[in-house]
């Protein structure tokens, strides 16, 4: 696609959360299509109806080009009695023809400040080794390399977890 329409496309673009079921398809076209692990429907199912405000989709013209979905919920440790806040983004895609126009940043900011809005502590995330785009773009947000998880994928690719701190107070334990 010509550069100049692309930018001039990207002003127009319209980010909003999760809202019904033609959504979960069109989140679901996209995903498969853009990333190389199969999930199934009831994982989809499981974000976007307990986190629907976590889940957010771009829009051009009507057509969705970009989508992230995240969840955020408490994580209590027994032996030490803290509860953490934990959010985890579990999929983002951009469409092809609108990728390096910030739209991966935006939707993974959307993502990180309605976390912050709901008190999040930390965000978590995996992504394969081998993505350099993916890493790229969460470790310009401060994401930190926390584990190297072998053969986490069906395709048989090793995953990072990546972490991203947002209160100093709690001692990280895992
Ligand atoms: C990863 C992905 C979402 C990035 O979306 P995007 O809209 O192109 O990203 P942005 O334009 O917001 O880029 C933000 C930063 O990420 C990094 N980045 C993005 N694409 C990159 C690439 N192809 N190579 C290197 N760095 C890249 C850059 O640091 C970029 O900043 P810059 O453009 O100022 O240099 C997109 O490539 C995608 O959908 N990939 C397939 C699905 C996927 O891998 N999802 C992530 C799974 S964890």
């Amino acid at each position: 696609m010509e550069e100049a329409k692309k930018v001039a496309d990207a002003d127009r673009i319209e980010y909003r959360t999760y809202r019904d079921e033609a959504d979960l398809q069109t989140i679901i076209s996209m995903i498969e299509k853009e990333l190389s692990e199969p999930y199934p429907i009831y994982t989809y199912r499981y974000f976007v109806h307990k986190w629907p405000q976590h889940t957010f989709l771009a829009f051009l013209d009507g057509k969705c080009i970009g989508c992230i979905v995240s969840k955020l919920e408490d994580n209590f440790k027994h032996y030490s009695r803290i509860v953490k806040k934990r959010g985890y983004i579990a999929m983002l895609a951009v469409h092809p023809d609108y990728r390096r126009l910030g739209l991966g940043r935006k939707l993974v900011k959307k993502s990180i400040d309605q976390m912050k809005a709901e008190g999040a502590d930390e965000v978590m995330l995996e992504t394969e080794i081998t993505n350099v785009a993916a890493l790229r773009l969460y470790e310009s947000f401060g994401f930190v390399r926390d584990k190297r998880q072998a053969q986490y994928y069906l395709n048989g690719n090793d995953a990072y977890k990546l972490k991203l701190f947002l209160t100093s107070s709690i001692v990280d334990e895992d």
